[in-house]
């Protein structure tokens, strides 16, 4: 059985091979695996130049899931190869600013962690127990309350996987980060849109509307909002709160607002989920506040 393992970031994730024919396909957190069907290429000779074909005449592509298809492709940001290439630059010559990454990279202290692993060639605990109990800790809000995944992404599918079957109604509230838009076209949810003022405040009103008439699943918030900062005051939020909807309020860049996490309000609402991530908090915002 052939084996081909990618590591990649779940928000990137670009399948781009002109004819599939996977016999089996698996995404667990950032790491994929293709298994091909048994020593293929050891019993059959296999025409290189010819593309395979798989049963009678069907393509690859037939054995996608067809609302998958019709997806527009997901524009990932550019590997530090890929841009040095095309700049014809060293990538340490090269800063970037598009994805709100460090550019200074990890303190010292995060490679010698790395390096001193005791069992790294073991699956590391699915519960993430130390690191819950830690994060409990650090927030007064105890670990049972917490889920760790692999960055807040994988985070926003999960809880889209979970609670949306196909053509279940999600609140998206742009101009904010596209993933909810994108991550509902993949988990076959319909996107309603209530575009926020011209303030970049939510437009609590329509969304009460929305919930009334279109009876979605859930919706997603985010505060600050990516791109423009702007915070969902107490009031807008309790409101929306009150509704039928599952709440996901997404905090990656909380810490760069100054303001508490509203994490502690899971406990009195059963409808809420808040996000938070590492990406933000360890990465530029460590710096800042060092600096
Ligand atoms: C608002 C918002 N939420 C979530 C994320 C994704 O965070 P993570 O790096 O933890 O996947 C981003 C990344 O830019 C973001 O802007």
């Amino acid at each position: 059985m052939g084996v081909i393992d990618l590591f990649c970031n779940t928000s990137s994730l670009c399948l781009d091979r002109p004819k599939l024919s996977p016999s089996c396909c698996s995404l667990r957190r950032s790491r994929m695996t293709f298994m091909t069907p048994p020593a293929a290429s050891a019993a059959t000779p296999v025409k290189e130049d010819d593309q395979q074909e798989c049963g009678s005449s069907l393509s690859g592509d037939s054995f996608i899931r067809p609302h998958l298809r019709k997806l527009a492709p997901y524009q990932p940001i550019l590997p530090f190869e890929v841009l040095s290439t095309r700049l014809g630059r060293k990538p340490e010559d090269i800063v970037k600013l598009d994805a709100n990454e460090n550019p200074y990279g990890p303190p010292p202290e995060v490679f010698e962690a790395l390096g001193s692993m005791r069992f790294p060639y073991i699956y590391p605990d699915p519960e993430s127990r130390r690191l819950r109990a830690a994060l409990a800790e650090d927030s007064g809000l105890e670990s049972d309350y917490i889920l760790a995944g692999c960055g807040a992404d994988e985070l926003i599918d999960l809880i889209m996987r979970c609670v949306l079957e196909p053509g279940d109604k999600i609140v998206d509230c742009p101009p904010t980060f596209t993933m909810y838009e994108f991550d509902a076209g993949v988990n076959a949810a319909v996107v309603i849109k209530v575009p926020r003022k011209s303030d970049f405040s939510l437009d609590v009103k329509r969304i009460v509307e929305v919930v009334e008439q279109e009876k979605p699943k859930c919706i997603f918030l985010t505060s600050p909002n990516n791109p423009d900062g702007s915070i969902i005051d107490d009031e807008a939020l309790l409101q929306i709160l009150n509704l039928p909807i599952l709440v996901v309020l997404d905090e990656a860049y909380i810490e760069f607002s100054g303001l508490k996490s509203r994490m502690r309000w899971v406990k009195k609402f059963e409808n809420l989920i808040v996000l938070r991530t590492f990406s933000k908090r360890a990465g530029i915002f460590f710096y800042l506040s060092k600096s």
